[in-house]
């Protein structure tokens, strides 16, 4: 990048520190997501809009990536893999209660939120140091999230009343 030498350096490094904690979040969000999909047995329609956006974050971490590579040819995501990401993922993985539907899908709208302020923060921070192609990529990756973000609050409703209502019906189940 030709912003890495003209005297941006530290501001370059803080964007390439902020790509790298979005790309272990999205590493995070993909095995949160799959784990979830795996488990849902009783809630097709919630079930196919994860797995929609499993493929989704699959595609985003490959776009960051790309976006970190641009600054270093010889990047590699490995070291960022054991990283930083929250206690969300612990949250989510404990997942034993008999309402881990519902928590799951509440979970996952607190989890794209998150994302959503991630890729805020790297639209504005490319912006200032003039890195546009990752603007651009991180503005793509938004609208996918906050789509995601959008669906799940929609559909809490309606999972939850789904779910109270196979709670009161006599041999089914209603966990997942
Ligand atoms: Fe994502």
């Amino acid at each position: 990048m030709q912003s890495a030498q003209t005297g941006n350096d530290a501001r370059v490094e803080r964007l390439i520190e902020w790509l790298r904690d979005a790309h272990a979040m999205e590493a995070q969000a993909e095995s949160m997501l799959s784990r979830q999909a795996e488990r849902i047995e009783h809630y097709p329609e919630l079930k196919a809009r994860i797995e929609q956006h499993i493929r989704e974050t699959q595609n985003q971490a490959k776009l960051v990536e790309s976006c970190l590579r641009r600054h270093d040819a010889s990047y590699s995501g490995i070291k960022d893999l054991g990283g930083k990401m929250m206690a969300m993922g612990q949250a989510m993985g404990g997942m034993m209660m008999g309402d881990e539907i519902v928590k799951g899908a509440q979970m996952g709208y607190v989890f794209e939120n998150l994302e959503i302020a991630s890729y805020e923060i790297l639209i504005a921070a490319a912006e200032a140091v003039g890195d546009l192609e990752t603007k651009k990529v991180c503005e793509q990756i938004l609208v996918e999230e906050e789509a995601m973000a959008a669906w799940l609050r929609e559909h809490l409703p309606k999972i939850t009343q789904d779910h109270l209502t196979r709670l009161a019906t006599p041999g089914v189940e209603a966990k997942r």
